[in-house]
């Protein structure tokens, strides 16, 4: 469903209850990407990403397409910047129940003091009930970048919203696919590398990996269903090089 005919941007729903909400952008130098929240429909309703704060009006249209706004109950978000979390005070606005979730680090160094309502920060392994899904935090600092870093699995489907992993230019036309997304996104990589390569990286994809997710709700490009510990197995050979 495309929500706004002018921007192009798009909602879908890639796994049960759990939708994308994807916007493709142009650069002026011409350069082509996109931006996706997702949005857990259930009843304690939850958007991971808020995308960029310039974009505010796109998001808000795009999740009034499938709720009132003002029923988000938690806004998620991976790791301080722009595109992870630049709408967040907007959509706290918008949503007046609603709370920023995040990792325990990322509250302490950051959304204690950006926010403008006290974070409800997660534990390394801590889950979260929303109603019929249960979400559980994982700490991943560093991976791919950012010292606060970390992602959410959706327990019962197994949706693991990995963010920044597996970035791929272009518009994300494509909202949930089952062919390769490694080599497109190693190809975006390659120029413009965003992992920070820490010591920990390799044993932090390993242990998403043993979450065997099923479906990768990635963050820049198109949503992909597979065996997913595989697939995290061959980034983590990939991004040791
Ligand atoms: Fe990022
Ligand atoms: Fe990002």
């Amino acid at each position: 469903m495309i929500t706004n005919a002018e921007t192009r941007t798009n909602v879908h729903e890639i796994a049960p209850d759990v939708y994308r909400i994807n916007t493709p952008v142009n650069t002026p130098d011409g350069f082509s990407f996109n931006f996706n929240q997702y949005l857990l429909v259930d009843d304690e309703p939850l958007l991971f990403h808020t995308g960029p704060r310039q974009l505010f009006p796109l998001l808000r249209e795009a999740i009034s397409a499938i709720i009132p706004v003002a029923r988000l109950r938690y806004v998620g978000f991976s790791h301080v910047e722009a595109d992870e979390c630049g709408s967040l005070n907007l959509l706290l606005a918008a949503a007046p129940q609603a709370l920023p979730l995040c990792s325990s680090i990322g509250a302490m160094v950051s959304v204690n003091d950006l926010a403008d309502r006290p974070p409800r920060a997660l534990a390394d392994g801590e889950t979260l009930v929303l109603g019929r899904h249960t979400v559980q935090w994982i700490d991943t600092p560093h991976v791919p970048h950012g010292w606060d870093a970390g992602l959410l699995m959706e327990t019962t489907q197994r949706t693991l919203f990995c963010g920044d992993l597996f970035t791929q230019g272009g518009s994300g036309e494509v909202a949930l696919t089952e062919s390769d997304i490694l080599g497109p996104s190693e190809a975006f990589r390659k120029p413009l590398d965003y992992f920070a390569h820490a010591p920990q990286t390799a044993t932090t994809l390993a242990r998403m990996a043993a979450m065997m997710p099923r479906t990768l709700a990635c963050m820049h490009g198109s949503a992909w269903r597979g065996e997913g510990a595989s697939l995290l197995r061959h980034l983590a050979e990939a991004v040791r090089g």
